[in-house]
């Protein structure tokens, strides 16, 4: 006898499958990777994972996603693991690959829209690690009208070697040391072998702890998702309470679109300016904003920039590790502090069925006696957003900043040009970076990289060798979260579509002002058309594979570098 459709709006996509006459394979497959008949009732969970055992931000969570998988068994649901890439930043070896890297988040975003929709699942875990798989995992929950939540990996303890507290960035570092002899081989190699002792992502308050933050403070994720080291026991208990929550917003259909909100998208961003976080962050959260169709622009994050100040004393310019945040009492002490300040959203709903607000009703305040960590509203690191978006001649249409006021807040220098990120890097070796120069590292953009590499390499090398508070850099490419300086990353047009940095001569005056948030290379206009005139677009890096087709679809990075837009 054929079983009565169900109508209970819980299993609204996977009845398709479990419930309709036309779909006797589906079922029969179902029945063949083991459910029972009691199962073929019950809604259906995708759980996406971007587990790999070749990089440490990534190669726990295979097995977290099995406690998540616990957890919404234990609810009463059907929970389906699958796997979709991940690229490591840390691990892309310079320009040739981390060109893949941006162009993962939108890999990782198109394959799980594709399997959820695919295969009618009812919700979406994600469980993700890295830097692009967060962003990735949220453009995705997105697009699908249903039900998600985000689980983060955690974040990696911290290394040690002869007393020294290390992380992914003090292995870059060690680098800029060895090429300016600031370093003994037996150290070097101490630094290198001891610096990630483990499972979880880059320690500090880089692009995943970013992303991580704000993504739980835009209630994407579960209260203290991102506090949890990858190690801690916390961890597997967030994952196995996954299902629970899941249950809920499944009862009252509560899908990200109605999360994702202008208000919940302001209170993300006021956590990446109170703590310091990654540059990387405008281009996600401008990503994100466009999947579900609100116009966030450079201007509205400028806006909260202007209005948030920096308050949290995290690496890569702070001192603090994301470890010791738990401790203090994690996100939620630190969004509870800014919600009694006002400069949180209480009314967004989150994954957890309740408020903001809600939520944070019984986290303990932050304790200003006994940490060092967070400092008050009235005694900042500085008193608004370390990013800027600039503009002027050498960015008519954006760039982004990292200016954490401890580098100044003007630079004026002569431009040194380097084609690509390795031309720093031979630059320095041969002495030729100096004080007072602007490094510009131009085809670098999402177009001309492609991918629009992070300049980590450079940047730390620079760090390294000590020219870190004397040279500034800028480039249409981005910056790691963990790159810290005088830096200016976003030019927009990048130099492959003839933006304006196409054009800087070595030896130009160029400042960069983030009083008045101008970048300028000051020639004269005529200079500048003249210029314009004498260059040519140069041919694609690739015209076939993945990369030749995010030349061809990729926005630029004002526009969050979004491949799915005519
Ligand atoms: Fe994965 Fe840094 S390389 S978080």
């Amino acid at each position: 006898m054929i079983a009565e459709p169900q109508t209970t709006k819980l299993n609204r996509f996977s009845r398709t499958l479990t419930q309709e006459i036309s779909n006797p394979a589906a079922k029969a497959m179902l029945y063949g990777v083991g459910l029972s008949e009691d199962d073929m009732q019950k809604p259906q969970i995708g759980i996406a994972s971007t587990g790999y055992e070749g990089n440490t931000c990534n190669m726990h969570l295979n097995g977290l996603s099995v406690y998540v998988k616990q957890g919404i068994q234990a609810s009463g649901l059907v929970g389906l693991i699958f796997n979709t890439i991940g690229v490591s930043d840390g691990m892309t070896n310079g320009n040739d690959g981390m060109r893949y890297s941006l162009p993962s988040r939108d890999l990782i975003a198109d394959s799980i829209e594709s399997v959820v929709a695919a295969q009618w699942y009812d919700g979406v875990v994600t469980v993700v690690g890295c830097d692009k798989n967060m962003p990735g995992a949220i453009m995705a929950m997105a697009r699908l009208d249903r039900p998600g939540i985000m689980v983060y990996g955690g974040t990696i303890r911290s290394g040690h070697y002869k007393g020294q507290k290390l992380d992914i960035v003090s292995a870059f570092e060690a680098l800029g040391k060895k090429y300016a002899n600031n370093i003994s081989d037996e150290d070097y190699e101490g630094v290198i072998k001891n610096s990630i002792p483990g499972a979880g992502a880059c320690g500090g308050m880089y692009t995943a702890n970013t992303m991580a933050s704000s993504i739980e403070a835009m209630g994407l994720s579960l209260p203290f998702s991102s506090s949890y080291p990858a190690t801690h026991e916390g961890k597997q208990e967030e994952c196995k309470k996954i299902g629970a929550a899941m249950r809920v917003l499944l009862e009252r259909n509560i899908i990200p679109k109605d999360l994702i909100t202008r208000k919940s998208l302001e209170n993300a961003f006021t956590i990446v300016m109170a703590l310091g976080g990654s540059t990387n962050a405008v281009l996600h959260y401008l990503a994100i904003a466009r999947a579900v169709d609100i116009q966030l622009t450079l201007d509205d994050i400028q806006a909260i920039s202007d209005r948030v100040p920096f308050l949290a004393d995290l690496k890569p310019s702070g001192k603090y590790y994301m470890e010791d945040m738990l401790a203090i009492g994690g996100v939620p002490a630190v969004m509870k502090y800014l919600y009694e300040q006002g400069m949180i959203h209480g009314d967004c709903m989150t994954v957890t069925g309740k408020t903001v607000a809600e939520n944070l009703a019984d986290i303990p305040s932050l304790n200003f006696e006994t940490q060092q960590i967070v400092r008050p509203i009235s005694n900042p690191i500085k008193k608004t957003g370390h990013i800027q978006v600039l503009r002027g001649n050498l960015a008519p249409t954006g760039s982004v900043a990292k200016i954490t006021g401890k580098e100044g807040l003007q630079f004026d220098g002569t431009a040194k040009v380097c084609e690509h990120e390795g031309e720093v890097i031979d630059a320095l070796q041969k002495g030729e970076i100096l004080p007072g120069q602007v490094v510009v590292i131009r085809n670098a953009g999402p177009k001309g990289g492609p991918g629009m590499s992070e300049m980590l390499k450079p940047t730390s090398a620079i760090m390294g060798a000590g020219l870190g508070d004397k040279v500034a850099l800028i480039t249409d490419g981005r910056f790691s979260g963990g790159t810290h300086g005088f830096v200016v990353g976003h030019v927009t047009p990048e130099s492959f579509e003839g933006g304006p940095i196409a054009l800087v001569h070595n030896g130009d005056r160029i400042t960069i002002d983030a009083t008045t948030r101008e970048l300028t290379l000051h020639i004269s206009d005529e200079e500048m058309a003249q210029r314009r005139s004498e260059w040519k677009r140069p041919a694609p890096s690739f015209t076939k594979g993945v990369l030749g087709k995010y030349i061809r679809n990729v926005k630029s990075a004002s526009e969050g570098c979004v491949t799915d837009e005519a």
